[in-house]
Parts: C-alpha cells; structure tokens; sequence
C-alpha cells in the first residue's frame, strides 16, 4: 500500500494523506541551520548544533505523536484547521505534502479556503522562509483569522527538558512591530537571540504559551485562537512562544500570500545592546529586510532550486530502471547531503541531544558525500582527525559546535581509526588533492603537538598493528563497527552503558571485521604512501597487510564463511561451533571487499552462505540465530529481542556491503537483488509494513525472528545512504575514482540492459555510455576515450578538457 507517489520531474515525493504510519519528514538547509519538518508540520530548528543552539522545542515520547511543529492556524467561523492537519486535526476537503529537495510545500483546503505553504532555508542565510497563501475558491466573502505558532527552546535542548526549577523563570522576549524576538539568556553568557517576523501589519501577537492555549489545553485547542483574538503578552518566564494574528478578508478568487521568517541572529560580544536591557536589532533587520517580499521569497527559493540541480547533475544516470535513475539521481543522493550535516545527531528517533558527530559515522558518510561538495568534505576530515589521539586511537564522538570530542563517551572503538583512511582516501581519488595530506592537524584539538595529516593515517594503521591479540587478529576495544558487540564489557546491572562500562580494551577479545578493514584500508593507505613517493613506507604497509590476511586465513575462516570475532575467553563468535550467532554479516562483506579469499574461492563460499543464512525478502539479516537470551561476555548485541537491531535485524548499513562484495566475485545478477531489497523506490508499494518513509533509506528492518519483520525503524540517519550510494555508483553502475582517474567497470544484472552516466569529476564533464549487447554481468572489454581506444578501465585524467565522451562495451 501507498501514501503518496514520486513525482521525478519535480523531484519531490508527493504524500496524499496526512495519516501515514509513522511522521515522514524531511530537512531544510545546508549548511549552518537546519529543520526537520513532518508531513504535518511538525519538527523543529536549530543552529548548527541541535542540542547546544536548538531553536524551537520539539516534545519527546509525547502522548500524541509529533504534536510540536510551526503551525499555522485558520479560524473561519467556528472552524478552526491547519493546512497541514496537526495539531487540530480538523478533516480536510483536500490535503497534499510534497517533500522536495530542501524545502516542502502543504496544500490544505477546508471550507472553500485553499491555504499553501512552501517552507524551506536560502541556502547561505540562517533563515526558515515560509510562504503561505491563503485564496477564497467559494463564491462568498470570507473573513478569517490566520495565526502563526512556534515554541522556543531554551537553546539548551537537553537542559531545557530538564531544569524546570531555573528554565521558568528565565524565558525573555522582546516584540516590534511585526517581529518578535526571543532573548532567553542572552542578557548574561549568549551572544544570540531567534527572530519570528512577517511580511505585514499584524493584528495582535502573543508570546506567552499560557495565555496563548489556556491552562489545560493542548495545541489542539489554543483558547485565544478560538476566542479568535490574541492579546499582545510580553512573557516573563515560564513558556515563551510566537504567534502572529492577521486578519485576512478575502473577495471570491482573491489570493494572499505572507512570508514569514524564523532568524538566528548573532551579535559581537561587545555590541549586543541597543540600550539597557533592548537588544541590538541590526542584523536582525538586515536579515529580514532581504525577505520582504514574495518576490525575494521566489528568488531564495529558485536560488535553492538551482544550487541542488547543480550537486546532483554532478552524478547522473539515465538507465531503463526508473527505481534505478530516482534513487540515483535524487533521494540517495539527497540522502547523502542530510546525513552529512547531521551524522547521527537529529532526526525523528535520535533526539538532538544525544549524540553529536560520530567519528567513524561521519568518515563513512563522507563516502557518498565527497563527490557533491568536496571543500566540505576536506573541512570535514580535518575536523574529524583533529579529535584523534596520539597513539592513534580517536574519541568516538564530537560535538559540532565546539568540535570538541566527547568525553563521556570517549575512545576505545577500534574500527575509529581505520575510517579515517577510508574517508581521506575517498577525498583523494575524488579531488586529486594531496596538499591535505601536508595539513598540520592537531590531536585531541590540542595544536601544539599537531603533525600532518599523513601522520596521522600512519598513527591509525599502528593503532591496529600495535594492538593485536592471540590470533594476531585487532584487538576489539569496546566495540568494532557493531556498536554493540561488547566482548569486555560484562554488564550486570541496568542503566550501565554497554559502549563505556568495563574496560575500554581487554587483551584477548579480537575482530575480525577490523582485520578486514585493515586489509582494505590499509592498502588504500599504501596507495596513498606511493603517491607521496614512500616506498618504504607503502612495503612496510603492504607486509603488515600480508601478515593480516595469514591471520584470516588461519583463525578468521570457519570453513563456509568468516568468523566474526574472539571473545574475552578466545571462544569464537560467528561460528559453526557456536550455540547462537553462528554468522554474522560484517566479516563476509568485509573481508571480500577487501579481497580475502577471492582467489581460493572462500570469497564465493562465504557470499553463498550469507545467501543461504540470512538473506530474506526484506533484506540480509545481520546475523542468525538470533540470540535468545543474554549473553554477558557479548553485550549489548543479546539484549535486544530476536530479529531486532543488531540481534538479527536486516541491519540495512552492512547490506550494501555484500552487494559490493558480489560484485567483487563478478555476480550483478545477486549484487543487484541485494541491492533491491532494501531500496526505497522499489519497497514503496510495502509502506504499510515498512512504515518509515519511502524515498530514504532507514537504519533497520526487523528481521525474519522479529513479530514485524519487514517493519523499519530510525529512518534518514544511517551509514546505509553513504554506502548504498558507493555501492550502486562505484560497484554495480562501476564509476569509481582511483587515485589516477575514473574506472570503469559494471557489475549490473545481465538484463540491466545499456546505460548512460554522467559524472563530473575533478573538474571534467564525463558522459559515459555503457553497452552490454551480450547481456554480460561484468568486465568491459574496450574502452574509447573521445574516441580513441584505452588499454585497461581508468579513464586517464585529463584536466584541460571541460567535457570527455566515453564508451564502454560490456563483454
Ligand atoms: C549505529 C551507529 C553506527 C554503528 C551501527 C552498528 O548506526 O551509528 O556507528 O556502526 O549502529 O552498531
Ligand atoms: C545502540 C544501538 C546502536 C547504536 C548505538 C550508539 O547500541 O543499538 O545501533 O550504534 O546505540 O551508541
């Protein structure tokens, strides 16, 4: 069953109810200010940190699902709605949410009212536009009432939901004319103050949530909306908010249109009063004076338009999958940028305050990012090698605003630091720049024993080297990829943090996984030691590599697949001999990735097996059997209920894994079936057993031991955007940047059919046509350049042409 549709030329998905099984939301801006906003308008704001600077106050686990949002109200007689249903709930005559590309637009009509919203973020001004026309399309005059409704956040999105005892006494606002500011805090240690304005005169303001709902009522029921007047309170303390009155008249056909503006103003410490107590308006009125009318509104939102079209004609297919071009060329794409700017910090099921930036999280999204802005991406991977430590080692996670690495959580995941090479890798064969690898980077944001960012990747390949166990293989530390494989952990009492309880490495308790990335990225790394003409260093690198896979190969290969790691006990776990947990996803699509057992044929065996063991219609499960009871030498990976999360859920992130690890062995008939499983487009017509939204990939799918298998869970915010977008750009499509160019090399369905891409790339257009008259699923056979005919599948770099025309034939 569906809720909606695609609509491609528009690039938007279309949602015709508001009653969808779960909020389906979307995110505005790209760069510094950022929304999350639902299908009903819910969600919230914050400026570049959602839990340091969070602007508007979203409730958790609220009784009614998603019930705080921007809203805007109409009274027409009795009848009061909001164009997109929350929080009143009024039946509709006709509702539509189309979710596009950084913005989303609401149509809502109800008694001959039609009202539109368009809402998104310009693309460099902290600001939420929102346009809203309200036309008659009766044959009567109508007078009604509109009102605006955003709730402040005391900034501190995480003290705000707790410190009562100081927070209501503390709300401070500030209203002129048609603009109503909010000050909360800022007469001491802030330097920032929110504005909500609007394009005209208005009618009455309130900015008091009491006087604004009545005591005891929700945000269904605003007692001053229903009286149908508000009454100009400046708060003091408790809950401050924003309403804007306007009274509207509205002849037969007539249409009018507002814009409303939701402003992060920052002043200078020293001019931050205009006078005693009255905050400096300056940048405030600068701000909103660029949008005062529709017209500068249109002109935002085409600029918005035009800067998207130009990041996503940078990878371009046009192939007879239409699931294929519309996951491509928009919603993974797309989905990419989002998690990008978020990592795992604010979505509808992280909360904002919970977790910042991840270390490997991010250095994985770069993955499917670098291509779209790679100055960002440079930005990013020095941000993130500054939180690593000397030995190499790297807290596990920072905080955007301060870019600070958090202590709570810490260091000790022993996968961290092989992702930094993964990410600088990518930024390197993507852009050619090796000046980065000179940057002087500090550790622990500490300069004064800063080294290059060279050295750094060295500090994380011994970070492994040094810290290996009785099999030779990496020691695990707290956790690997699989947050919650925590082999010393031994966690007895609730409440305890599986990630940070016990020690943070034990001596014994190894990971396979990490071995096949040290393999993989520790060959990239050796790529990149010659290229800066160390050979010395890429031997070195090349030998330790070796030792690596013998080390696989003798105590990492269970005889049809790899085990998955050593407990603190040496017992295997992803083994035959184990009683649960007998294989686990990560090491088959790791380790083949990274090339182990493609030549001997455990490769094969190893893919065969995930197919016959934890592949299902929905996806390829993490592992089985699901473990049924706890198990506390493994953590938290036992505490979840069978065929949930990391306990045999369809772990959506490793899926794309086995897909790139097929087409390593040459199978796109399989590599192209595991990718279809879990794609969006192609599951649309399953959203009421899938229930998260259909255009992004979600973090999980409960598996085949679950009650709802097939139901997801944690949408938008996952590795699984990054990986799946390298996986059908890189590996299936076979568009891959080597350090000396483009390759190209498909691994597609043999009835895929012909294709065309085109890919900007260090500059250079790329339109490349790919043929495949013998139905092959991989290896290409010639290669014309402009023309002329290359030996091999690397496109060689040329940068002084702007455009290059290429064919590949499939044989
Ligand atoms: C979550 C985490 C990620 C981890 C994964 C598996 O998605 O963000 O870092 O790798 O879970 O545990
Ligand atoms: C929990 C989740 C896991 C996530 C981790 C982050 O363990 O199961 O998916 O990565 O929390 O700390």
């Amino acid at each position: 069953m569906r809720y909606g549709f695609f609509d491609d030329n528009n690039k938007e998905y279309v949602i015709t109810t508001p009653k969808t099984p779960l909020p389906w939301i979307n995110y505005l801006g790209c760069n510094d200010f950022f929304t999350l906003i639902s299908n009903t308008c819910g969600g919230y704001t914050f400026y570049k940190d959602a839990k340091l600077l969070r602007m508007t106050r979203y409730r958790y686990n609220d009784t009614t699902p998603d019930t705080n949002g921007k809203y805007f109200y109409i009274k027409d007689g009795d009848c009061i709605w909001n164009p997109g249903w929350q929080p009143t709930k009024t039946e509709l005559d006709s509702y539509e949410c189309r979710h596009g590309i950084g913005y989303s637009k609401f149509t809502g009509a109800k008694n001959d009212i039609e009202a539109s919203l368009i809402t998104f973020v310009p693309v460099d001004n902290p600001v939420e536009l929102t346009k809203v026309t309200l036309t008659n399309k009766g044959t009567s005059k109508k007078d009604i009432q509109l009102f605006s409704y955003v709730e402040w956040c005391l900034w501190n999105a995480d003290d705000d939901m707790k410190n009562y005892q100081r927070n209501l006494s503390i709300g401070e606002v500030e209203v002129v004319d048609s603009t109503i500011y909010h000050k909360t805090e800022y007469r001491e240690r802030r330097n920032h103050y929110a504005v909500y304005s609007v394009n005209t005169k208005i009618d009455g303001f309130e900015t008091s949530r009491d006087e604004f709902r009545g005591a005891y009522n929700g945000p269904d029921k605003p007692a001053a909306v229903i009286e149908g007047k508000l009454h100009n309170t400046i708060a003091s303390g408790w809950y401050p908010i924003a309403s804007h009155q306007i009274n509207v008249s509205l002849e037969p056909g007539d249409s009018k249109t507002f814009v409303f503006a939701l402003g992060y103003i920052e002043n200078a410490e020293d001019d931050k009063w205009e006078k005693p107590g009255v905050i400096n308006k300056k940048k405030a009125h600068e701000l909103l004076s660029r949008y005062q009318t529709t017209e500068d509104f249109d002109k935002a939102f085409n600029e918005l338009c035009n800067y998207w079209n130009g990041l996503l004609s940078r990878f371009h297919i046009e192939s007879s999958d239409e699931h294929v071009n519309r996951m491509v060329n928009i919603w993974n794409q797309y989905q990419c940028m989002v998690t990008f700017n978020m990592s795992r910090s604010a979505s509808y099921y992280e909360t904002g305050i919970g977790r910042g930036m991840g270390f490997r999280d991010s250095c994985q999204d770069l993955l499917g990012f670098v291509h779209l802005i790679p100055d960002r991406a440079r930005e990013r991977i020095i941000d993130i090698a500054s939180t690593q430590f000397q030995d190499g080692s790297a807290y596990h996670q920072y905080q955007p605003l301060t870019k600070k690495g958090n202590s709570d959580i810490g260091s000790g995941f022993n996968d961290d630091p092989l992702w930094l090479i993964a990410g600088t890798s990518a930024y390197i064969r993507e852009t050619g720049d090796t000046s980065i690898l000179k940057e002087m980077v500090p550790y622990d944001n500490d300069m004064s024993v800063a080294t290059t960012l060279m050295e750094h990747l060295k500090r994380s390949f011994d970070y492994i080297v040094n810290h290996k166990g009785p099999h030779d293989l990496p020691l695990i530390g707290r956790a690997d990829w699989n947050d919650c494989l925590n082999l010393n952990c031994f966690s007895e009492h609730p409440g305890e943090s599986f990630q940070c309880f016990g020690p943070s490495e034990g001596p014994v308790a190894e990971s396979v996984f990490i071995a096949g990335m040290f393999v993989k990225y520790g060959r990239e790394y050796a790529a990149l030691c010659k290229l800066m003409g160390d050979t010395a260093e890429e031997a070195r690198v090349l030998g330790e590599v070796d030792k690596m896979i013998a080390a696989i190969e003798k105590d990492g290969w269970d005889g049809e697949w790899f085990v998955r790691a050593y407990d603190a006990y040496s017992h295997k776990v992803g083994s035959k001999e184990c009683e649960e947990g007998q294989i686990y996803i990560e090491p088959q699509g790791m380790c083949v990735m990274a090339g182990v057992g493609v030549d001997n044929g455990n490769a094969k065996k190893a893919l065969d097996s995930v197919k016959a063991k934890l592949d299902t219609k929905y996806g390829v499960m993490i592992l089985q059997p699901a473990y049924t009871r706890y198990h506390l030498e493994l953590g938290e990976i036992t505490s979840y209920p069978p065929g949930y999360k990391e306990n045999a859920g369809i772990f959506c992130h490793n899926n794309p894994w086995i897909s790139i690890a097929e087409t390593c062995i040459g199978r796109g008939d399989r590599a192209f079936e595991v990718y279809k499983k879990t794609c969006p487009s192609y599951i649309e017509d399953i959203s009421e057993i899938h229930r998260t939204e259909p255009y992004v990939y979600s973090q999980m799918v409960a598996g085949a031991d679950a009650k709802f298998h097939g139901e997801a869970k944690n949408s938008w915010l996952t590795g699984t955007a990054a990986w799946t977008f390298t996986n059908i750009s890189q590996y299936i499509l076979g568009i891959y940047p080597t350090l000396e160019g483009l390759s190209v090399n498909p691994c597609t369905p043999a009835a895929f059919g012909d294709f065309n891409i085109t890919r900007v790339y260090r500059g250079v257009t790329y339109h490349i046509e790919i043929k495949n008259p013998n139905k092959v699923q991989k290896g290409v056979a010639s290669l014309t350049v402009d023309g002329v005919e290359v030996q091999g599948n690397v496109i060689p770099f040329d940068g002084s042409k702007k455009e290059v025309n290429v064919v590949a034939t499939m044989n």
